[in-house]
C-alpha cells in the first residue's frame, strides 16, 4: 500500500480562482503514512522532495506568479513502499491591476418606486431604490479560448453573459467593511461568449452597502454607501494568443427593470410588468437607457475574495401546504432555515400582486408569528405581468421554516432555496439517541442558516450581525462540521480591518458604523481565540497574525495596568443569557484577559518570535497570579460560585494545581444543583470540562436532560435549529429561534461522545486522542474528514461488551483510551477493539 494524496487545495479551496501572493498547497492523504512529498506548480516551481512526515501542505516558493494565470500543480507523495502516489489539480492568479472604472446608475436620476395607480395597494416604501440594470454590448472578433470576468459591486450584482449566469455565486461580492476592503470574484464565462455579438448585463441592488443593515433604524446609506456601483473587467483571451479586456466605464447603459426594490431585511418586490426581456442578450435596443455614471477610479480597495461565496446548497419542498382563506396559503418547510422562496405560479390578472412573508413560529391561531423579527419584514411581493411564472428574489434572504403566501388562489411548486457560504461538509454524528442526532442536525442547521458571507448570530430579525462570542464558542463545533478554512479565513481579515489603531478588537465584524464598539470580554478576544483554533485543527501558521493579537492584549493591557480587566473600554455582555445567577464581571473579563495572553505566546512561539513570547508568557503568568488573588477564595471556591466562573477558570488554567480538584467539584455540585446555568460565554466548556475532570456521567446527564434549561427541552419543543434562550421564553424582540451560540455542545458530540480529540500541543490531528464517553448510550459512531485525511470512530456495545473502530488518517497515531480500560498507542489505518483489547479489524 503507498501513500496517496487527494483532496488537493489551494489557500484552503478547491480550485480558486484570484488566487494573490503565494498561495498555500495542501493535500489530504489515504493509504500509507507518507514520508516525503513533492509538489511541483508546472513550469514554475517545484519544493523538490521533502522528508516531512508530517506535512499536509506547502506554500508556493517560488518566482512570483503572472496575473490571471491558470497554473497546474501535483503533489506527488512517498511512503515505506518508496510508491510515489501523484494527484493533479489547479489555481488561478487574480488580477494586478485594474483599469475599469466605478460605475453608477445617475444618482441624481434615481428613480423611485412609482406611486400606486388607481385601485392597486401602495407597495411598502422603504425608501429603496429600483434595482438597475447595467449592459455592455461588446464584439469578439474571432474564437475565444478564454474568458474571465473579474467583477465586484458596492452592493449586491447578479451578472450574465449573453442571458447566461456568470458563476453560481448569491449575494455576491459578500459583506466587508467596504471602507476598508471590497472583494471581487473571478468568474469563468468562456463557455458563455461567442463569436460576433456578446452583451454583459450586470443587475445591482443595495445589500449591506446602501440596505438596511443590523438593528440600527437609520436610513438605508448610513453605514457604507447611498447607491449601489459597479467594477468589472472581461478579460478574453484570442485562440490566436492576443488578449481584449471590456471594463466598466461610461459606455455602459443603465437601465430599470422588473426589480423594484431588494433588501436583505426589508425583502424584495418584483414588478413583472416592467420586464425587460432580453435586456442582457444581444439584439436588445437599449437607445432608450441612459448612459452610466462614472463614479471613480479607486481600486485601491479590492482583494480577491478569499472564499467560496455564498451558494444555493438545497432546495427543499414543502412538507404540507394549508389553504387559509381564497387566495391565501401557509407553507411548512418542516425546518427553520435561511433562504428564499422558489414559488410557481399559474396565469393570472396582469397587475395581481402575490405577497410571502416569512416567520420562524406560527401563533396559537396557526398564523405567522413575525414579532421576533423587529424592523427586518422579510416580505417579498410579486407583480403579475400575465402569465404563468416563476418567483424566486435574487438580492434578499430571510430566517423562516413557515411562509404565508397570498394574492394567489392556486399555487404551483413551492420549494425553499437554502443559501449559505459553500463550506465543505466534513463531519458526520449519530448515536442511539434519536433526541440527540436531532440535536446535531439542528446544529448543522444552525451553522447552515448563520454562516451567510460572515458568521452571523442569527438569519431572521434585524441584527445578522457578526457577533464575536457567537462565532468564538461556535468556531470547534463548525470545524468539525465543514472545512470552514477558507471561510473563517475571510472573517478574520473582517476582524483585523476592524480593529482599532491603538489595538482594540470590535465585538461585530465586519465594522458598521454606529453598531461597532470595542472590547467585551469573550466578544473582543475572538481576535485571538479564532485564530488559535483555526491554526490547531488546519496547521496553518498564516492564521496567526501575531501583531494583530498582541496589540489586542496590549490594549487591554493599557486599560487595565493592575491586571485584573475592570476598565470598560466598550459595553460589557457578561455571561450573555445566562438563566443563573451572574458570574461577577471582572473575573469573566480578566479570565479572558489571560487567555488571551496565553494564546498570543503561544501564537508568537509559532512564528519563532522568542521576544513576544516570553513577554506574553509573563504577562499571562501575571494576570493569573492577580486573578487567584483576587477572586479565588478558600477550598476551591470562586467569587461568585457560578458555573461559568468556574467553567472559565479551569478551562483557562487559572488555578493553582492544588485548587483544580476542590473546583471541578464545586462546579458538578453547582450543575447537579441547578442543570445548566451558562450564558453564550459558558456554554461551549460545560460538558468538555465536566468529563475533562471526571464527570462525564453528570456531562451526558445535561446533554440529555429535557427540562428547560436543556439542550434537549429544545428538541421536545419541537426545535429544528437552537434557540437563542434555553427556554425559547422572554421578549419576541429577543428571542431568535436560530442562534448557535447554544449549539456550541456539537464540539462535546464529536470529541466527547465519539471521543475525536488532539493531543494537547498537536497541531493539523497530527496526534490523535481518541475518548469515547459512551454515557448510557448503546452505539455512536462519527466522521471528520480532517486536514490530514478521514478520522472515523465507531462504538457499540454489544453482549456486554464495548467494540470499538477507529480510523486514523495516514501521518497520525492515535493514543485510544478504551471506557474504563486501557490505554492503546496506534498507528494510522483501522482498528478494532473489543472490550479491553484490540482485535484485528
Ligand atoms: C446578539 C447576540 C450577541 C449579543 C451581544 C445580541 O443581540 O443576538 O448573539 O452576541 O447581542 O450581547
Amino acid at each position: 500500500m503507498n501513500a496517496v494524496p487527494y483532496g488537493l487545495r489551494c489557500d484552503h479551496r478547491t480550485t480558486p480562482l484570484g488566487v494573490a501572493g503565494l498561495p498555500l498547497l495542501a493535500w489530504r492523504a489515504r493509504g500509507a503514512d507518507p514520508i516525503s512529498f513533492q509538489v511541483d506548480v508546472d513550469g514554475v516551481w517545484s519544493s523538490g522532495r521533502v522528508t516531512d512526515p508530517a506535512a499536509i501542505s506547502v506554500r508556493y516558493d517560488g518566482p512570483p506568479l503572472r496575473p490571471g494565470t491558470r497554473y497546474d500543480w501535483q503533489v506527488t507523495l512517498w511512503g515505506r513502499d518508496g510508491v510515489p502516489g501523484t494527484a493533479r489539480s489547479w489555481f488561478e492568479t487574480g488580477l494586478d491591476t485594474w483599469s475599469a472604472a466605478w460605475i453608477a446608475a445617475d444618482p441624481d436620476a434615481v428613480e423611485h418606486v412609482d406611486p400606486p395607480t388607481e385601485g392597486e395597494l401602495a407597495l411598502p416604501d422603504h425608501g429603496l431604490q429600483p434595482c438597475p440594470q447595467l449592459r455592455r454590448a461588446f464584439h469578439a472578433r474571432s474564437p475565444v479560448i478564454a474568458a474571465r470576468l473579474h467583477i465586484s459591486a458596492k452592493g449586491l450584482y447578479e451578472a450574465a453573459v449573453n442571458g447566461h449566469r456568470a458563476g453560481d455565486g448569491r449575494l455576491t461580492p459578500g459583506w466587508t467593511d467596504y471602507r476598508r476592503r471590497i472583494q471581487y470574484q473571478t468568474l469563468d464565462v468562456t463557455r458563455w461568449i461567442t463569436e460576433g455579438e456578446n452583451v454583459l448585463g450586470v443587475t445591482l441592488a443595495d445589500g449591506w452597502w446602501s440596505g438596511f443593515v443590523g438593528f440600527d433604524p437609520r436610513r438605508p446609506g448610513y453605514h457604507y454607501g447611498r447607491f449601489p456601483e459597479l467594477i468589472a473587467e472581461l478579460h478574453l483571451t484570442y485562440a490566436d494568443g492576443s488578449a481584449e479586456v471590456v471594463g466598466t466605464d461610461a459606455a455602459w447603459r443603465v437601465g430599470r427593470g422588473h426589480v423594484r426594490y431588494a433588501d436583505l431585511l426589508k425583502g424584495e418586490c418584483h414588478d413583472l410588468r416592467a420586464a425587460t426581456p432580453g435586456w442582457d442578450r444581444p439584439g436588445f435596443d437599449d437607445s432608450g437607457w441612459r448612459p452610466a455614471v462614472v463614479t471613480g477610479r479607486d481600486h485601491t480597495l479590492l482583494a480577491p475574495s478569499p472564499d467560496e461565496p455564498v451558494r444555493e446548497v438545497r432546495e427543499i419542498a414543502a412538507v404540507a401546504l394549508t389553504r387559509l382563506g381564497p387566495d391565501t396559503h401557509l407553507v411548512d418547510f418542516g425546518q427553520n432555515l435561511a433562504g428564499r422562496l422558489r414559488l410557481a405560479l399559474p396565469e393570472s390578472r396582469p397587475g395581481a400582486r402575490v405577497t410571502i412573508r416569512h416567520a420562524e413560529t406560527l401563533d396559537d391561531a396557526g398564523r405567522l408569528d413575525t414579532a421576533n423579527l423587529r424592523t427586518a419584514d422579510a416580505t417579498d411581493v410579486l407583480v403579475s405581468a400575465g402569465p404563468a411564472t416563476v418567483f424566486e428574489p435574487a438580492f434578499t434572504y430571510h430566517g423562516f421554516r413557515y411562509a404565508e403566501i397570498s394574492g394567489a388562489a392556486d399555487l404551483g411548486e413551492v420549494s425553499a432555496v437554502v443559501l449559505h457560504s459553500d463550506t465543505p461538509w466534513t463531519g458526520t454524528f449519530s448515536c442511539s439517541d434519536p433526541e440527540i442526532n436531532r440535536l446535531w442536525r439542528n446544529i448543522e442547521w444552525g451553522q447552515r442558516g448563520n454562516f451567510v458571507s460572515v458568521p452571523t448570530d442569527c438569519p431572521q430579525r434585524d441584527e445578522r450581525l457578526g457577533w464575536m462570542a457567537d462565532a468564538q464558542v461556535f468556531l470547534p463545533t463548525a470545524c468539525f462540521n465543514a472545512d470552514v478554512a477558507a471561510f473563517f479565513a475571510k472573517w478574520l481579515r473582517d476582524v483585523r480591518d476592524a480593529q482599532t489603531p491603538d489595538g482594540g478588537f470590535p465585538n461585530v465584524a465586519p465594522r458598521l458604523s454606529g453598531v461597532a464598539e470595542e472590547g467585551a470580554p469573550g466578544w473582543a478576544d475572538a481576535g485571538v481565540l479564532v485564530p488559535w483554533h483555526l491554526y490547531e485543527v488546519y496547521g496553518d501558521p498564516a492564521f496567526l497574525d501575531v501583531d494583530s493579537m498582541a496589540a489586542w492584549v496590549d490594549f487591554v493591557h493599557r486599560h487595565n495596568p493592575d491586571l485584573i480587566w475592570r476598565a470598560r473600554t466598550g459595553p460589557h455582555f457578561a455571561d450573555w443569557l445566562a438563566p443563573g445567577p451572574a458570574t461577577p464581571r471582572e473575573l469573566l473579563a480578566t479570565a479572558f484577559f489571560h487567555r488571551s495572553a496565553d494564546l498570543t505566546a503561544r501564537a508568537a512561539d509559532v512564528h519563532g518570535r522568542t521576544a513576544d513570547t516570553e513577554r506574553m508568557r509573563r504577562l499571562a503568568g501575571d494576570i493569573r497570579t492577580a486573578f487567584i488573588k483576587t477572586f479565588l477564595l478558600p477550598a476551591g471556591r470562586l467569587t461568585g460560585d457560578t458555573q461559568t466562573g468556574y467553567l472559565l477558570a479551569l478551562a483557562f488554567g487559572l488555578l493553582p494545581p492544588d485548587q483544580v480538584a476542590p473546583a471541578a467539584r464545586r462546579l458538578a455540585e453547582l450543575v447537579e444543583e441547578h442543570g445548566p446555568q451558562t450564558g453564550f460565554l459558558g456554554v461551549n466548556l460545560l460538558c468538555p470540562v465536566l468529563s475533562e475532570h471526571g464527570r462525564a456521567d453528570l456531562a451526558h446527564a445535561l446533554l440529555r436532560r429535557t427540562d428547560p434549561p436543556s439542550w434537549l427541552y429544545q428538541v421536545r419543543n419541537g426545535a429544528t435549529t437552537v434557540w437563542e434562550r434555553w427556554d425559547g421564553e422572554g421578549a419576541a424582540s429577543m428571542n431568535s429561534f436560530n442562534h448557535y451560540a447554544f449549539g456550541s455542545i456539537g464540539e462535546w458530540l464529536y470529541g466527547g461522545v465519539a471521543g475525536i480529540g488532539q493531543a494537547p500541543g498537536s497541531v493539523a490531528y497530527r496526534e490523535l486522542v481518541i475518548r469515547p464517553l459512551p454515557g448510557d448510550l448503546s452505539w455512536a459512531r462519527a466522521s471528520y474528514e480532517s486536514v490530514r485525511g478521514r478520522i472515523a470512530v465507531e462504538w457499540e456495545r454489544a453482549e456486554g461488551a464495548f467494540r470499538l473502530a477507529v480510523t486514523v488518517p495516514p501521518g497520525a497515531t492515535a493514543t485510544v483510551h478504551l471506557p474504563d480500560g486501557p490505554t492503546h498507542h496506534v498507528p494510522s489505518g483501522d482498528h478494532l477493539f473489543r472490550s479491553t483489547q484490540e482485535t484485528r479489524p
